[in-house]
């Protein structure tokens, strides 16, 4: 037991009080093996999953109990760091684990799941799809005639919910018709950093900032999630989401809403999430031809990252050579409302880029009056990653004669700030809450619905005017186009 765990202990930090099955559909996929175990082991290895909750699963293959543990072992040593994994633990942790083969596409086999579980009226079943969205619906349905879906049981999804609006209401119906809604978790990663809800923190716990979180104060906001991966294995699905569906639809507008939200009244599920399908309804359409001066489209070509050759998009595994599928989205947003009229919103993606780097910038105005006849306007920097970072810089006298400023940052380093506390993973948090039953990290239905209704149009836009992604290479910032987008209006990404 670490020293947080004991501290927790001690200060009391309630564990579920009855005992839950988490069942996992697509569970010897990469989401379930690289994130969900990890995670889960880490919740067991600080004391928080109760004594008899069962971790169940669910794959086509017919691997046995003891395979899928030996495979979860793999897994979860090759992702916990070394000083957190010891066999005593794990053999704990591997007690609770459990799989069944089954076809999720296939009715009967949830008939079979349900006897595997066996009758037990009085154990929260919380069904984790990490699946493809278009099991989702058929999955809901089966699980009610199986009788799995009553009182006591939850249902979480992973992003992207549909690949359209559309397909998002079709599936929020499916699921609907099933779990009411505070039983219905769609999750988004991004929530559950630490540095994402330090966002909320910063705005709303600090009295510093609201007077001049606004757009007299601020010119423009760029919210940067690049990323040096390309699509690794996952092909099949990139190339049926491509950047907008997969981050920019989700994690870059939940990034903006938390950005851009008024207070809550309370910090609870509905309170936060009104005030962020507030901000996904003011945002100003973009469709038709704004496309081409609001946003750009790429597709990285072979390059170069870390000194290694990397080949171009459409040689990846599973990917079409003449794929059209964008691997680097940007977007000029706009928030039609009185605290941000006339501020853009730069949100920037892609794979396969510089550096791996999560950020959001805030850049105020200059001073009005220049009285030192140079400077720079104060910028906030909230990196989420690598490090997770706030830093404001402001101006200052350079030592020495005469009145010279030059730019000084003030740092608030959150990992050293904290450095006694192991960081959480955003899935650890995110499957607690799941467990706790508390929904304020997690997409409404509405909320994820509002983000398609902006997104959509866009997509349509790009494929009535044929805004084919422009190729950039890997290991550069994105496609040439990415800097007119600012320079236009005077403006710089920061890099
Ligand atoms: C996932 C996307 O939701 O987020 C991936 O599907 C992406 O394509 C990942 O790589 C990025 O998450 P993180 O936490 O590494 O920034």
């Amino acid at each position: 037991m670490d020293a947080l765990t004991a501290r927790l202990n001690r200060v009391g930090v309630p564990t579920l009080s009855i005992p839950c099955d988490m069942l996992v559909f697509g569970g010897t996929g990469d989401l379930a093996l690289h994130k969900l175990l990890p995670a889960l082991y880490h919740l067991h290895r600080a004391g928080r999953l109760h004594r008899d909750m069962r971790i169940i699963a669910l794959a086509r293959s017919a691997h046995s109990r003891t395979a899928f543990q030996a495979l979860a072992e793999r897994h979860c040593r090759a992702q916990v760091a070394r000083a957190d994994f010891d066999m005593q633990t794990w053999q704990g942790f591997a007690d609770r684990l459990d799989y069944f083969a089954m076809d999720a596409s296939q009715s009967a086999d949830f008939g079979r799941l349900a006897r595997h579980l066996g009758a037990a009226p009085e154990r929260v079943r919380i069904h984790y799809l990490a699946t493809a969205p278009d099991l989702f619906e058929d999955i809901a349905a089966y699980l009610h005639t199986a009788g799995l879906a009553g009182d006591n049981a939850r249902i979480v999804l992973e992003k992207p919910i549909g690949h359209s609006l559309e397909s998002a209401q079709a599936i929020n119906a499916a699921i609907g018709a099933v779990f009411d809604e505070s039983r219905v978790f769609r999750i988004d990663h991004y929530l559950g950093k630490e540095t994402v809800q330090n966002l909320m923190a910063l705005r709303f716990a600090n009295a510093l900032f609201e007077p001049i979180w606004r757009a007299g104060h601020i010119d423009h906001v760029q919210i940067s999630v690049c990323e040096s991966l390309g699509v690794e294995n996952r092909g099949a699905y990139y190339e049926k989401a491509g950047a907008m569906r997969d981050m920019v639809q989700n994690h870059l507008l939940q990034l903006l809403c938390l950005v851009a939200m008024e207070a809550p009244v309370r910090f609870d599920a509905e309170s936060v999430r009104n005030e962020k399908v507030k901000i996904l309804e003011a945002l100003k359409p973009i469709s038709g031809l704004d496309v081409r001066d609001k946003t750009v489209r790429g597709q990285y070509s072979a390059g170069r990252i870390g000194g290694h050759d990397v080949p171009a998009y459409y040689f990846e595994k599973n990917v079409d050579n003449d794929s059209d599928t964008e691997t680097f989205v940007a977007v000029q947003a706009e928030i039609d409302n009185w605290r941000w009229a006339g501020v853009p919103f730069y949100l920037r993606t892609g794979k396969r880029l510089a550096k791996k780097t999560s950020e959001i910038l805030i850049q105020f105005k200059p001073v009005p009056h220049q009285l030192f006849g140079e400077g720079e306007a104060n910028r906030l920097l909230i990196r989420l990653q690598p490090e997770e970072r706030i830093s404001l810089q402001l101006m200052s006298k350079s030592p020495g004669k005469g009145m010279h400023l030059q730019p000084v940052e003030l740092d608030l380093n959150l990992a050293d700030a904290f450095h006694k506390q192991r960081r959480w993973d955003a899935y650890e948090r995110l499957l607690l809450d799941v467990i706790e039953g508390d929904s304020t990290l997690f997409m409404r239905r509405d909320e994820v619905e509002a983000a398609w209704r902006w997104v959509d149009p866009i997509l349509q836009g790009w494929h009535q005017h044929y805004q084919s992604p422009r190729p950039y290479p890997a290991g550069s910032n994105g496609p040439e186009q990415l800097q007119h987008l600012l320079e236009r209006h005077g403006r710089q990404w920061m890099e």
